[in-house]
C-alpha cells in the first residue's frame, strides 16, 4: 500500500468525486455549509443515504437533528423515487426548519416532509411508528440515550444511520473525555455488543455507522 497515495484526504475527494451531478439546489446548500462551517453529511454520505433508502424501498424515514435540511433532501428525493412517503424533518431551531422548508421546497420534495421544531428524540417518542430508517445526526452525548427509543421505533429489517461514529479521530484519544466522546464511544460500544443489530461502520467522511436491525 503507498501510504503517501492513499490519505484521508485523497480518499473523501475521490469518494465525494464519484457522486453524480446533482441539483443546484443541493450543491448550494453544500456551499452555505462549507462557508459557514456547518456540519452537514456532505455529498458522499448523502448519496449513501439515498442509496441506502432507494435499495430497502423506504416509505418512512425518521430523522434527528436535521439543520437545514440537506440530509433530509437526500432521504426525501430517495421518497420520492421509491413512489412516496414521509421524511420526518426534526430540529429545535424555528429558523433552521423555516430554511429546510424554503430549501426543500425549491427542490420539489416538500410534499413529503413532516416538519418538528422539537427536541428530536421527544418528536421520535411522539410520532407514529414503526420506521423503515431513522437517521441519527444530534448533539453526540445524547447519543446512548436516544439508542433505546431507536430501537423501538424501527421496524425489523429497517436501518439505523448515526454520523460522526469518528467523531474526527478524537474517539481515538484516550484523555479526551469531553461528554461528545464519550457519547459517541459509549453508543459505539452499544449497539455493536447488542446481539439484535448487525452493525457496519464505513470511514466516510466522519465515519457512517449503518446498522440492521434484524
Ligand atoms: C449536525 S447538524 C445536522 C445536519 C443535517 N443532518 C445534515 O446533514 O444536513 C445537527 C442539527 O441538529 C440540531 N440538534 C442537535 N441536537 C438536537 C436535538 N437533540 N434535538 C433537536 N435538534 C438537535 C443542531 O442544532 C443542528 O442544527
Amino acid at each position: 500500500m503507498n501510504k503517501k497515495l492513499l490519505t484521508y484526504e485523497t480518499t473523501q475527494a475521490y469518494l465525494a468525486s464519484l457522486v453524480p451531478p446533482r441539483e443546484p439546489e443541493l450543491m448550494e446548500m453544500e456551499a452555505y455549509a462549507e462557508k459557514h462551517d456547518f456540519p452537514i453529511i456532505g455529498p458522499a454520505c448523502g448519496y449513501y443515504c439515498y442509496q441506502l433508502a432507494r435499495m430497502i424501498h423506504a416509505k418512512s424515514v425518521f430523522e434527528l437533528g436535521s439543520g437545514y435540511g440537506y440530509s433530509t433532501a437526500w432521504f426525501a428525493k430517495a421518497l420520492k423515487e421509491n413512489g412516496g412517503g414521509v421524511v420526518h424533518h426534526t430540529v429545535w431551531d424555528e429558523e433552521l426548519s423555516q430554511r429546510a422548508r424554503s430549501h426543500l421546497v425549491k427542490l420539489q420534495s416538500a410534499d413529503v416532509v413532516q416538519f418538528h421544531v422539537s427536541e428530536a428524540v421527544e418528536a421520535l417518542q411522539r410520532t407514529d411508528s414503526p420506521f423503515d430508517i431513522i437517521f441519527n445526526d444530534i448533539d453526540k452525548q445524547a447519543y446512548p440515550a436516544s439508542l433505546p427509543i431507536i430501537k423501538e421505533k424501527l421496524r425489523s429489517g429497517g436501518l439505523l444511520i448515526i454520523d460522526n461514529m469518528l467523531w474526527s479521530g478524537r474517539i481515538f484519544d484516550k484523555s479526551d473525555i469531553s461528554p461528545a466522546t464519550i457519547g459517541v464511544q459509549e453508543f459505539t460500544k452499544q449497539i455493536t455488543q447488542d446481539q439484535d443489530w448487525i452493525v457496519s461502520l464505513t470511514p466516510m467522511r466522519d465515519g457512517m455507522i449503518v446498522a440492521y436491525k434484524k
